[in-house]
């Protein structure tokens, strides 16, 4: 993570950014979409052994947030393809793995 970008993005985020503002269902079109190629995307057994977390996995992380992942996602990953998501679809593809919380 970029400390810079953090403290950019805590500086805009609105009060109460804690919460997801994106729209599951279409997050869930953006994830298998464009990330199930790599992500076990669903709720389903995790595959042993695969380097790509699963969203499920990611989702259980206590360290990820709506914060860490707009973060994520609006920084190219060295072995993610840079998607050029928007700002609606980073929003709905955050709340989609945080929905997948239990
Ligand atoms: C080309 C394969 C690939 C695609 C497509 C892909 N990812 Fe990833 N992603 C990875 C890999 C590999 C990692 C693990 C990177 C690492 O931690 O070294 C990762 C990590 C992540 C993480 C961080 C997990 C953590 O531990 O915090 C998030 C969040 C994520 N991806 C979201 C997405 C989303 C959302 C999409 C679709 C828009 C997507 N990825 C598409 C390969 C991919």
């Amino acid at each position: 993570m970029r400390p810079l970008l953090i403290a950019v993005l805590l500086a805009a985020a609105p009060a109460g950014a804690q919460v997801p503002t994106g729209d599951v269902a279409a997050g869930h079109v953006i994830a298998t979409t464009w990330c199930a190629n790599c992500h076990v995307v669903d709720q389903s057994p995790t595959r042993a052994g695969d380097a790509v977390p699963s969203f499920p996995a990611i989702a259980a992380q206590k360290s990820t947030t709506v914060l860490s992942l707009e973060a994520f996602l609006q920084t190219p990953h060295l072995r993610m393809p840079n998607y050029q998501l928007s700002r609606k679809e980073i929003d709905d593809a955050a709340a989609y793995i945080l929905s997948l919380r239990h």
